[in-house]
């Protein structure tokens, strides 16, 4: 018996990332699962988005996982295409329990260097796109009293981080639908969360686009341990490790939090990383994210 026997699962931007392996997990706990995504490129978008075989091979693991499964190429700001997705799923599996809104991107660059067209899609796919499907999906969710909606924002929410900017404004902006959404639905039987990744080894986080702006080219070195440090307000840092992949990519970053926090604020731990001022100990080089471009040496 899995905890999610009988129950039925949209979730965007399933075909490959973080989407398909919620797909999966789902699957494995008994739900029925329909996959939508775009599976095609936005122009302005800096790095490859899936294609038609990551649907098709992410079905293919969902049935693995003894799942039936649907898959539909539709985009999320799409609201025609959308509305269309549900009324398959309903059609296919008769009810919604679950909507995981994750289908996502992101941008890199300075305002400057991020184009409207590229804004337009960021804020189209993360936030309008998330409202697009909770829209769509909530008046079947309230008529059966029972919804549960799961909308990824991002762990840089709550940072001043730059060089994602409209992206970090769309991550944010998806913080209020949930806690609007959330108090609305409060007595339907319907819950409504965030889930706020940090940094997973995704196609979204790991792009030449990402490491132009997050890793400096001179750390770019085999075999260097590189601190990728992000000031945040009131002196809190933050120091995660990167180091280069064996695919020849800079910057797999473990996510550890090896330090964090100077000052007297939030967090815990403690070594002070100043922009630009010292590589903390047991690194050859040390990058600051918040000032990017300039490595921390
Ligand atoms: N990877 C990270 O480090 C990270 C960190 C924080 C938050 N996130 C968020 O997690 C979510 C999943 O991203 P991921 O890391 O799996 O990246 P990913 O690029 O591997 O997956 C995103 C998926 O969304 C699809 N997609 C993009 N635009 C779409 C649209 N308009 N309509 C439908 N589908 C669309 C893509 O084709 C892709 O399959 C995103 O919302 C992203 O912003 C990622």
């Amino acid at each position: 018996m899995g905890r999610m026997d009988g129950r039925v699962a949209i979730i965007t931007g399933g075909a490959r990332g973080q989407g398909r392996a919620h797909a999966i997990a789902l699957a494995r706990e008994g739900a029925s699962i329909v996959l939508v995504d775009i599976a095609d490129q936005v122009d302005a978008v800096q790095y490859p988005l899936a294609v038609p075989a990551d649907l098709d091979q992410a079905q293919e693991l969902v049935e693995k996982e003894g799942a039936r499964c649907l898959q539909v190429q539709a985009d999320v700001r799409n609201r025609a295409a959308i509305d269309d997705a549900v009324s398959r799923t309903v059609a296919e599996f008769g009810r919604i329990d679950v909507l995981v809104a994750n289908a996502g991107i992101v941008g890199y660059g300075t305002a400057l260097e991020q184009s409207h067209e590229l804004f337009d899609a960021i804020v189209g796919t993360c936030l309008t796109g998330a409202w697009n499907c909770c829209r769509a999906v909530l008046p079947h969710m309230i008529k059966r009293g029972y919804g549960r909606i799961a909308i990824t924002s991002s762990g840089l929410v709550g940072f001043a981080a730059p060089n994602v900017t409209p992206y970090i404004a769309a991550k944010n902006g998806v913080v209020g639908l949930m806690k609007g959404l959330a108090l609305e639905l409060i007595d339907k039987g319907i819950t409504v969360n965030i889930v706020q990744p940090y940094i997973v080894n995704t196609p979204l986080a790991h792009s030449e686009a990402a490491y132009k702006v997050f890793v400096p080219d001179d750390a770019r070195v085999t075999g260097k341990r590189v601190a990728l440090t992000t000031v945040v307000a009131g002196g809190v840092a933050r120091i995660r490790e990167c180091s280069r992949c064996d695919d020849g990519f800079a910057g797999r970053i473990r996510g550890a939090e090896l330090a964090e926090r100077v000052g007297g604020q939030g967090g815990s731990g403690g070594v002070a990383v100043e922009p630009g001022a010292m590589v903390p100990h047991g690194f050859d080089v040390a990058f600051d994210a918040t000032h990017v471009g300039r490595p921390a040496l």
